[in-house]
């Protein structure tokens, strides 16, 4: 019998960029899942297929030993994608003891790519899960959390926040600031989500901020202001105040903007939300391209959303009160 797992994207309610230099974030967890199946093999092989992940599907197949994976797509894509879950399989086999375990592995997620929500950490989340469960390991979701952040330090080579993960394997919102995570209370929040198509390179608009904030005082300062920002949007969050972080998600965004991570696609729908008078809106996850969130109980902002050129796709999006789970 195959394992499945299934585990949350998120956005960033606030906090995004400042939380590199130690100020807290908060990310939520949305109901928009990626989910892993994984079938243990009897022998040491690794085959992966994943047919909706934006980008072109693929299936590969190579062993433990690390032979060449034989496959007609861009190099880049594939080591991207199999650099994750590769070393998800790791993981999941250091956890159970069964360090020459193979599977079959099939990926299935409506997270959209690179474009803020938290792909790349509900593939490595999900699949950890269900792969330690395949070998019957069975994690907790902060065990499983810790683990997918090891996972995502080595392939990004150390630049990983612990957001996406934790918020990936823990569900509902947390917070985030250094190594100290932990998940808040939170009411059930009505995220609408744009999206521009394009996805962003996290790095590259990561160096850019730091590049600000080491040239400008006033740049450091914002990032500074974002972390003001957050400790205020903690306090609306427990009191429930939904239009309070309505209009802190608002200021972050011009924060954001200051910092130079918005695009003219981003602030199109930024806008088309404000217009549709949705209680705040902002870029969520490293700008340059992706995804917006807005708060907006009715269907004003969707619909304004889909009927902005800039936005390819829109949807509603709650609060994911669980993270990680069995399917
Ligand atoms: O767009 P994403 O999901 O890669 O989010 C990036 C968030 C940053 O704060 C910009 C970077 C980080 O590692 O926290």
């Amino acid at each position: 019998m195959p394992t499945t797992s299934s585990a949350p994207g998120k956005v960033y309610l606030f906090g995004e960029h400042a939380v590199v230099y130690g100020e807290p974030a908060v990310p939520c967890a949305i109901e928009r899942r990626a989910s892993v199946t994984v079938r243990e093999r009897d022998d040491d092989r690794l085959r992966v297929s994943a047919d909706d992940l934006t980008l072109d599907g693929f299936t590969v197949e190579y062993s433990v030993d690390g032979e060449s994976p034989d496959v007609d797509v861009p190099t880049p894509l594939i080591e991207a994608a199999m650099g994750y879950v590769d070393a998800a399989m790791e993981s999941a086999r250091a956890a159970a003891g069964r360090p020459r375990a193979g599977f079959d592995v099939e990926i299935e997620s409506d997270i959209p790519l690179g474009a803020g929500l938290g792909s790349s950490a509900a593939v490595v989340v999900a699949g950890i899960d269900a792969a330690a469960r395949e070998l019957g390991c069975e994690l907790s979701p902060a065990d499983v959390a810790e683990r997918a952040y090891e996972v995502e330090y080595e392939v990004q080579d150390g630049e990983a926040s612990r957001a996406d993960t934790f918020c990936s394997a823990m569900g509902g919102a947390v917070r985030v600031e250094g190594d100290a995570c932990e998940t808040l209370d939170a009411p059930d929040l009505p995220f609408v989500v744009g999206y521009d198509g394009a996805s962003h390179d996290t790095g590259e608009l990561v160096a850019g901020v730091r590049a600000l904030k080491d040239e400008y005082d006033f740049a450091q300062d914002t990032v500074a202001a974002i972390g003001d920002l957050v400790r205020q949007g903690e306090d609306a969050l427990a009191d429930g105040d939904v239009e309070e972080l309505g209009r802190l998600m608002d200021f972050n965004h011009g924060l954001l903007s200051a910092l130079g991570v918005s695009a003219r696609s981003l602030d199109e729908m930024v806008w088309a939300a404000r217009e549709a008078d949705a209680l705040g809106a902002k870029l969520t996850g490293a700008g340059g391209g992706g995804c917006i969130v807005a708060l907006d109980e009715g269907d004003a902002t969707e619909m304004a959303l889909s009927l902005t050129p800039a936005c390819v796709e829109t949807f509603r999006a709650s609060l994911a009160h669980e993270g990680v789970r069995a399917e």
